[in-house]
């Protein structure tokens, strides 16, 4: 016998509603466009209810106002351990928590990434910010259970043409990745391929090693958002998911390595350049809304 889905019951998106009322009608789309654009199903997981987008705006917000707070005091001549002070403090003021500190193991509150550090730079008293330094600050906020994840980068004092150029890049890439967003009518995979054609254009490689995720009850859940070309069918993108998208662009060769004593720290291969810009994205109706902005 055929087993009926009783569409009287209620929504498993906790609204109180009747199925039939709530998510049928989005769950018959999602199916039938996963379908013809040969892409996965989201789970219900990945797509979060009016009230948890709420709480992941809060979030947001702390972390957008700590990310502010950043920008307005990092100068030549602070420590990396400074910022991350800084940010501890301002945490604290507004009753939120780094996700970061003590995630598997992290040692501090933010991640500073200088030059030719791709990500998860461990902030301390001996890196101390020099003219013509790039560096990315990366923070994930914990309030009231809810998760939003952001990064920047900063130039200090004057850069490089060569620097400025692909920190500028980097953020195109970011933007390029978003616009990728079509509810019902793209799918994950396309911001990696979009990314990968624009960094190669401009004559740079994609870092493989890290990728974007799905944040908001977690600081890392599904789905994976990968900033390179991978054919495989992945998940349709649909109103509610929240994900980020974060690429780290190399000037140089891809790949990563460590150093001895540092098992966080990635650092490019030949020395040269990484940069990496990092938003929380809300998956809407008609298209997307950052929320780390
Ligand atoms: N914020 C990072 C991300 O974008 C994760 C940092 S994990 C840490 O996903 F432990 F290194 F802080
Ligand atoms: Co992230
Ligand atoms: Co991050």
């Amino acid at each position: 016998m055929v087993k009926k889905i009783d569409i009287y019951k209620k929504c498993w998106c906790n609204s109180g509603k009747s199925y039939k009322n709530c998510h049928m009608t989005f769950d018959l789309k999602v199916e039938s466009q996963a379908k013809k654009l040969n892409a996965l199903v989201p789970t219900r997981r990945m797509i979060k209810t009016e009230k948890d987008i709420e709480g992941i705006k809060k979030a947001a917000a702390i972390n957008n106002g700590l990310l502010d707070m950043v920008e307005e005091r990092i100068k030549e001549g602070i420590s990396t351990l400074e910022i991350d002070n800084w940010c501890v403090e301002y945490l604290k003021e507004h009753h939120a928590h780094s996700a970061d500190f003590n995630y598997q193991g992290y040692p501090k509150s933010i991640c500073t990434s200088i030059n030719d550090v791709i990500c998860h730079g461990i902030p301390n008293e001996k890196d101390i910010l020099k003219n013509g330094d790039i560096i990315n600050v990366d923070v994930t906020t914990e309030y009231k259970g809810y998760y939003a994840d952001a990064s920047r980068m900063f130039m200090i004092g004057q850069v490089s043409l060569e620097a400025e150029r692909l920190v500028l890049a980097t953020k195109e890439c970011l933007n390029i990745g978003m616009a990728q967003i079509k509810p019902f009518e793209s799918q994950v995979r396309d911001i990696g391929i979009a990314i990968e054609k624009y960094a190669h254009s401009m004559g740079y490689s994609v870092v493989e090693e890290y990728c974007g995720h799905g944040v908001g009850y977690k600081m890392h859940e599904d789905p994976f958002v990968l900033h390179y070309a991978n054919y495989n069918p992945s998940y349709l993108l649909v109103p509610g998911m929240v994900i980020t998208i974060e690429p780290m662009i190399n000037e140089g060769v891809k790949g990563i390595r460590f150093k001895e004593g540092d098992t966080w720290s990635s650092y490019t291969k030949d020395g040269k350049l990484s940069s990496q810009w990092e938003h929380t994205i809300v998956v809407t109706e008609d298209g997307y809304e950052i929320l780390s902005k």
